[in-house]
């Protein structure tokens, strides 16, 4: 296979969109899985390679497993897969149904993905496997599926990782750990937010480079490593009281002298 190709798993989000684009430019022919295809036709024209577009049904294993599969036999095989799809949700009643629908996203429609492409790969003798995962699954936190499941897929890398090494196969599994862009993007904080095509061009850069495991954007490393070595008392902020909480423990405290 001369011409480079590369799956992209969950197409439809605006950062898949972005490292569509850059992948495009640089002549990487494309296969983009979507929920909503149609939703991708449009862009998919604008690109200056051929793309495909299938439809991404997440909920069904048997039906990604055939997905991949008709896939793979129309691009002719792939150098890169790649899986940005994800779900998450706070609410904190902690109703079951959308950890329910996280856990089938991103637990086990991530899972049957990956160890689809990874067989793929093996008889193909070659390949990259990467996901854009989270740095929220270092630790435990608020949306709790969402944190536990983000968890589970770096586990799963690593032991696929492992297990491409075992089988002595250049199978290359790339863990792109994302920082917690939506939070920064919410509270407007311009130090940990990035411009997507950065986003998107430190994505590509450390898949061509074949790292293990990246940061991105690059500062959120520090986070990461803050995050691992904080003891839990001081990492739950929610034991942390408010300045107006401390005032008010202080004058009670006053008033009761
Ligand atoms: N955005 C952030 O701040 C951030 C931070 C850290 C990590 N991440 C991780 O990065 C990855 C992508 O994030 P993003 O911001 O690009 O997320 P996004 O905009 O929420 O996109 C997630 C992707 O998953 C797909 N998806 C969700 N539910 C699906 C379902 N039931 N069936 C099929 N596809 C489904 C979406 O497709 P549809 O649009 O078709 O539903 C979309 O393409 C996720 O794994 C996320 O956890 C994001």
């Amino acid at each position: 296979m001369t011409q480079a190709t590369a799956i992209i798993v969950g197409a439809s989000s605006l950062l898949s969109r972005e490292i569509a684009k850059q992948l495009a430019d640089e002549g990487v022919e494309l296969a983009l899985l979507a929920q909503d295809p149609q939703s991708l036709i449009e862009f998919s024209q604008s690109l200056p390679t051929k793309v495909q577009v299938f439809p991404l049904q997440i909920d069904e294993p048997d039906a990604i497993i055939s997905t991949m599969n008709a896939v793979w036999l129309s691009l002719g095989g792939a150098h890169l897969v790649l899986v940005n799809t994800g779900l998450t949700h706070y609410d904190p009643e902690l109703p079951w149904q959308p950890e329910q629908d996280i856990i089938t996203v991103n637990v086990q429609g991530f899972s049957a993905i990956c160890n689809t492409a990874f067989r793929l790969f093996r008889d193909q003798g070659y390949g990259q496997l990467a996901a854009i995962n989270s740095i929220a699954g270092l630790r435990g936190g608020p949306s709790v599926a969402y944190h536990a499941s983000k968890a589970y897929a770096q586990n799963y890398f690593e032991g696929l990782s492992m297990h491409a090494q075992r089988l002595k196969m250049p199978i290359t599994i790339t863990d792109i750990q994302l920082g917690m862009l939506d939070k920064a993007a919410m509270q407007q904080n311009r130090l940990w937010l990035s411009p997507l095509p950065v986003v998107a061009s430190q994505i590509i850069k450390a898949m061509k480079t074949g790292k293990r495991k990246a940061y991105v954007t690059k500062r959120w490393r520090l986070v990461a490593w803050l995050t691992k070595g904080l003891p839990e008392f001081v990492y739950n902020t929610r034991h942390w009281k408010t300045k107006a909480q401390k005032k008010a423990e202080r004058a009670a405290k006053k008033e009761s002298k």
